[in-house]
């Protein structure tokens, strides 16, 4: 199974609580979890885009670095992670991001790819202007698809004449091409996110599900492997929280404290925003991220535990037909990536190869 990091480009990562550790995000700060998660044979780091915070006590992720260009930076100063950046795609021409993909695949000889969102938050574009309007819900991986189709063309043949119903390509040109094999992530849930993932991604980021209930995602997983069936081959990643320590009292210990300084405002907001789109159906998972069980932490599956009870619980993911790997994130990135590398997966039968190899 393989293990990444969901690296804290915005500020406090994940946690939307006044008694969980407070931090900005900064480049030190995701150089050295990047690094550490290097050192320990860890697959790959990802960062979102997310262009409006959520306010409250917390301002919750009012600061927020940019995705591509922390990249760049995180890419020459690694040599072996793969990388990941998050493309704003209501925000940046298929063109541009189809070369900035190229630069980043040079920079880190060939460990970039890219996760494309459509947007479900409407403040984050609206104050920029580049909010299409309320039908845009409805039309969101339409117009993700006719991205990706030119992104392609432009990684694969260097021009496009695409022309669609977003976008009109006329002979655009674009050169050098990328060198590796682009991968693009689509973190879709929706119908429509999945069928978009199943036409022209690689791979799918869900979200897990629950407190210590970690094969809890495996319906997720099994219904994106049904809907890309007889299709391109997609991998499926759940999105974890770990909170660790030497003992489960202690681990369940701060995440109760977490929980009990929930920041209200800042969550109230955000149910405020996952209301707002009533078209893409039950089935998309904004209506996970803002339900009230544990709107503390997105509602993302969370294994509380000793570093033993964490790494058992993860080698029961990697038993999940047709999950590639898990994405990981922490209440402290720094020490919590550190006591992964160090005292859970040197604990784990999924992780055995990365232990041997380092021998
Ligand atoms: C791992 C992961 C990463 C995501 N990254 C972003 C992001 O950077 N920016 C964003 O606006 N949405 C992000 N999302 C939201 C998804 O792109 C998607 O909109 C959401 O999962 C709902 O699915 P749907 O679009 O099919 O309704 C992310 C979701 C997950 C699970």
């Amino acid at each position: 199974m393989e293990v990444g990091v969901f690296i804290p480009i915005g500020n406090n990562g994940w946690l939307i609580s006044t008694t969980s550790p407070q931090y900005m995000p900064s480049f030190a700060l995701n150089k050295t979890v990047t690094q550490t998660a290097e050192a320990y044979g860890l697959d790959f780091v990802l960062s979102m885009i997310k262009l409006r915070g959520f306010g409250g006590q917390t301002g919750f992720w009012d600061h927020n670095l940019e995705s591509f260009t922390l990249m760049a930076g995180l890419a020459a100063v690694t040599t072996r992670i793969r990388l990941f950046a998050t493309v704003a795609t209501l925000a940046i021409p298929p063109a541009i991001a189809a070369r900035m993909v190229t630069t980043i695949d040079d920079i880190s000889g060939g460990r970039f790819g890219l996760n494309v969102i459509t947007g479900w938050q409407k403040p984050e574009y609206s104050q920029m202007g580049v909010w299409p309007g309320d039908e845009y819900f409805a039309q969101r991986y339409d117009y993700v698809s006719e991205y990706v189709q030119i992104l392609r063309e432009l990684w694969t043949n260097g021009r496009s004449d695409f022309k669609g119903r977003f976008f009109q390509m006329d002979d655009c040109r674009m050169e050098p091409r990328p060198k590796a094999d682009i991968k693009v992530i689509c973190a879709g849930q929706s119908n429509a996110g999945m069928a978009f993932t199943a036409a022209l991604a690689d791979y799918n980021f869900c979200l897990g599900k629950g407190v210590n209930t970690p094969r809890a995602v495996a319906p997720t997983v099994a219904r994106m492997q049904q809907v890309a069936e007889g299709g391109r081959k997609i991998a499926c990643y759940a999105l974890m929280m770990i909170i660790a320590d030497e003992t489960d009292a202690a681990a369940m210990t701060k995440w109760n404290l977490y929980r009990s300084g929930a920041d209200t405002e800042a969550l109230a907001w955000m149910t405020q925003q996952g209301e707002a789109d009533t078209t893409s159906g039950s089935d998309t998972n904004v209506r996970q991220l803002v339900d009230p069980a544990s709107a503390v932490n997105f509602n993302m599956g969370t294994l509380v535990g000793s570093y033993a009870h964490v790494a058992a619980m993860l080698d029961e993911m990697a038993d999940i037909p047709g999950l590639g790997g898990v994405m990981l994130t922490f209440d402290d990135f720094v020490s919590g990536t550190e006591a992964f590398g160090s005292r859970i997966q040197p604990q784990m039968r999924s992780r055995r190869h990365i232990m041997e190899a380092a021998l």
